[in-house]
């Protein structure tokens, strides 16, 4: 195809899509596990018993998916439940069972980033409080020791803790995923505990790898006050210290500062980042609301104008990654992955502009000389979706999924995106082709008449 203007990324620019084990694994006994075996937590009472049956062996097919779309790169996570199922008991068998699937992505030509912690934790460490219990750090380094020494040498791309603030509004905040506790003092003990987790992993990897390279993935979320905005600019910017900064921040200070209590310095957190993972989903509108007491007289809404995801799921405003980027860049000064972006959209619709939007966005920031390295889709494949279980309103997938056959599909998406990533860029011809509604914002130039011609001079006779 011939192209006439392209959005070029760097070379050895990383493309790729993220999962997580308790979403795609099937057979995990975990915290999650326990939580949806109690009716009325998730959606239709689903578990993610089978999931997307990676651990029964469907991960190859699904690899080859993500390799026939040209991706470089995948995200997975490792299940601390399956390494560890008891104290200091280490399964050996699962631990070849991730090095089969890290050297299944070097087969393929795809470099992994491997994520330690999503959401979910073995239950014996959760029947001893979890993030909150004292051990909490010092019980998470010893699995990320045991999983680096085993793993270094198919990995040098290292995710710590995914989504620390979203693990803790969830299920320390809100009460709505284990261990369903509404308390912001229990919440600011998990943040510091994942803190000193986070920070003593890091240096453990650094001591096991030196030229591993070790980040979290921070959820961030475009934030502004609701009408009118006078009155609900404080609650907007706390939200936003508090989701957005507030890790990131005490990572680089030492200090961790919560909204509604004593800061504390903590040792040896400063200095424990060689890059930030930054996933970018919604767009939310926060004001006041004194019938809240539970989340600080705090109230999230949904923001009128564009469009919206299901349930409470905020705008879905995909250029506004450009903003997250830059903010994180001047906060961190550090090499930055987008480890997940993307969009719940059974259908298909908004899933293209979604993603040229969003690819654009990470285009403009690498153009500003921010060091973005690499992208990461949510989500290759639909997947279970927490508390939305198996909701069909929830799919993300690139990949549809039906889940009682396990046959998969490919969206209409999935072959843009494999020729983005062919293209390491997004040129005004693929836009042409996937998203014909967006040339005209996107590439608004580009009539025929604008071609340069070039004669070449008539030889001249001797
Ligand atoms: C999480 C994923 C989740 C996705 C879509 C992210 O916050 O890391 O586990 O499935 O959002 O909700």
């Amino acid at each position: 195809m011939p192209i006439s203007a392209l959005m070029q990324f760097p070379r050895n620019f990383l493309w790729g899509c993220a999962t997580a084990s308790h979403q795609v694994e099937g057979q995990t006994t975990n915290d999650w596990w326990r939580w949806a075996q109690q009716p009325g937590r998730i959606h239709n009472n689903a578990t993610a018993a089978r999931a997307c049956e990676w651990w029964a062996g469907r991960y190859t097919e699904d690899f080859d998916r993500a390799a026939s779309m040209h991706n470089n790169a995948q995200r997975i996570s490792i299940e601390w439940s399956r390494i560890e199922p008891e104290p200091d008991q280490w399964d050996e068998y699962a631990i070849g069972r991730y090095r089969d699937m890290l050297q299944a992505l070097h087969d393929r030509g795809m470099k992994p980033m491997v994520t330690l912690h999503h959401f979910t934790n073995p239950l014996w460490f959760a029947d001893q409080g979890g993030w909150e219990w004292e051990q909490a750090p010092e019980r998470f380094t010893r699995y990320v020791h045991k999983v680096v020494t085993a793993l270094h040498d198919l990995c040098d791309l290292w995710c710590t803790i995914n989504e620390p603030l979203v693990y803790v509004t969830q299920g320390y905040i809100f009460g709505k995923w284990p261990p369903g506790k509404r308390s912001t003092g229990a919440a600011w003990r998990v943040v510091a505990n994942m803190l000193r987790g986070h920070a003593a992993a890091y240096h453990a990897i650094k001591a096991i790898a030196p030229a591993a390279q070790v980040g979290f993935a921070a959820h961030l979320l475009d934030i502004h006050p609701s009408a009118p905005a006078w009155l609900n600019r404080t609650p907007a910017r706390t939200v936003d210290y508090t989701m957005n900064q507030m890790f990131t921040r005490a990572l680089l200070t030492g200090r961790f500062a919560p909204p509604n209590g004593r800061a504390v310095r903590l040792e040896k957190i400063r200095d424990t980042l060689d890059w930030v993972g930054v996933q970018y989903y919604q767009q939310v509108n926060i004001g006041f609301d004194l019938s809240k007491p539970a989340s600080l007289f705090i109230n999230q809404r949904k923001p009128t104008g564009v469009p919206v995801g299901p349930g409470s799921w905020g705008g879905i405003v995909p250029d506004r990654l450009f903003k997250q980027i830059e903010r994180m860049y001047r906060a961190t000064r550090k090499p930055i992955y987008i480890t997940e972006a993307g969009v719940p959209d059974p259908t298909d619709t908004l899933r293209m502009p979604y993603l040229a939007e969003t690819i654009r966005a990470t285009w403009r920031a690498v153009n500003f000389n921010y060091p973005v390295r690499g992208f990461f889709f949510w989500s290759l494949l639909d997947n279970y979706e927490w508390a939305e279980g198996y909701d069909p309103a929830y799919s993300f997938g690139l990949y549809q999924v039906d889940f009682e056959t396990q046959i998969r599909t490919a969206r209409p998406s999935a072959t843009f995106y494999a020729d983005i990533c062919a293209l390491n860029g997004l040129s005004a011809e693929l836009i042409n082709a996937h998203v014909p509604a967006l040339s005209e914002s996107m590439f608004p130039g580009g009539s025929p008449e604008q071609e340069v011609r070039w004669k070449p001079p008539l030889s001249t006779k001797r």
